[in-house]
């Protein structure tokens, strides 16, 4: 994280309309012609054993942080880190194909890239968009009285732990990496069409992590509908068994001074640190049926979890 060099010379510019300040999904870059670039990068060790699935689930991620802000990715640069002694390099191209062909369905242009060996592998890329100035969304606008929708289901944590202790039901793992996998593209033309105060997508803090962002960055709270908040096909099951990754127990721990209500197992799902998961928009209540309509015809199953009031930065479960 950049934050503590925030100050430098080097994180600031007249042109920067979104920097490190407000722990954005992406920095923003005002172009002289009225158009913003968008840039982003992440990269992860595999979340799945299935090469082409880890290239895919790496790049719709990256992409990710573009579709979260309203722009359209344009150009992506890949990251690889990989053993040559442990692992072939079949694998390695398979991981990269999974990743090719992501961004082939983005539309997003791979122009280069750079691989090291490494002990542990990673994947991912540094993806640049656009978008015209008025339309870039920020986590930052979020106001009392909005909606606040989310586009994927909660749970991949629990679920890709559960796969790693090998206690996973194939089909419950089946349908994370199809979550996993899937672009937040159509999510995020939808908000755009429709206007909305803000956004972020919902990674590694979790939705209680990300939210909490969004919510400082605005100077507002959150009621959350715990009964709303779609969450994937067997994790609940899992994490009853006692599936809880340690970064998403670190995420509860982050969140608890911030985090009331709720029973012991919905704050432990608000917290789970999810891989490439959906987007969280805040949006005028006069417009969220509207969001939602156009949503469900791009295909997108969302749901309304909650509101944003005006109060210190908090989320109440209900
Ligand atoms: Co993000
Ligand atoms: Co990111």
């Amino acid at each position: 994280m950049l934050r503590p060099l925030q100050d430098h010379p080097a994180f600031s510019s007249p042109n920067l309309m979104v920097g490190v300040e407000t722990l954005d999904d992406a920095g923003v870059y005002r172009l002289p012609d009225g158009r913003v670039l968008i840039q982003t990068v992440d990269f992860f060790t595999p979340v799945v054993d299935d090469p082409r699935a880890w290239g895919a689930i790496a790049a719709a991620n990256a992409l990710s942080d573009v579709y979260a802000m309203g722009g359209t990715p344009l150009t992506a640069l890949q990251l690889m880190c990989w053993p040559s002694q442990d692992l072939s390099l079949q694998m390695l191209g398979e991981v990269a194909s999974g990743g090719a062909d992501k961004m082939a369905q983005a539309g997003c242009t791979v122009v280069g890239g750079h691989t090291i060996d490494d002990p542990e592998p990673k994947y991912g890329f540094a993806v640049t968009g656009t978008a015209s100035a008025e339309e870039i969304v920020t986590n930052s606008g979020a106001r009392p009285g909005d909606r606040l929708v989310l586009t994927k289901p909660l749970g991949t944590g629990i679920i890709t732990t559960a796969v790693k202790a090998d206690q996973c039901p194939p089909g419950v793992l089946a349908a994370a990496v199809e979550q996993m996998s899937a672009l937040n593209a159509a999510a995020g033309r939808a908000m755009v069409s429709v206007g909305v105060s803000a956004a972020t997508d919902v990674t590694g803090y979790g939705l209680a992590g990300h939210l909490l962002s969004m919510l400082r960055a605005s100077g507002a709270a959150a009621l959350v509908d715990t009964a709303r908040v779609p969450i994937l096909r067997g994790a609940a099951e899992l994490l009853a068994a006692g599936h809880y990754p340690g970064g998403s127990l670190r995420n509860l721990q982050a969140a608890e001074p911030r985090l009331r209500g709720g029973d012991p197992t919905s704050r432990r799902l608000v917290c789970d640190a999810q891989t490439s998961g959906g987007l969280l928009i805040s949006v005028p209540s006069a417009r969220v049926e509207e969001l939602e309509s156009r949503l469900e015809e791009e295909g997108v199953s969302a749901a309304v979890i909650g509101e944003v009031i005006d109060a210190e930065p908090a989320i109440e479960l209900r």
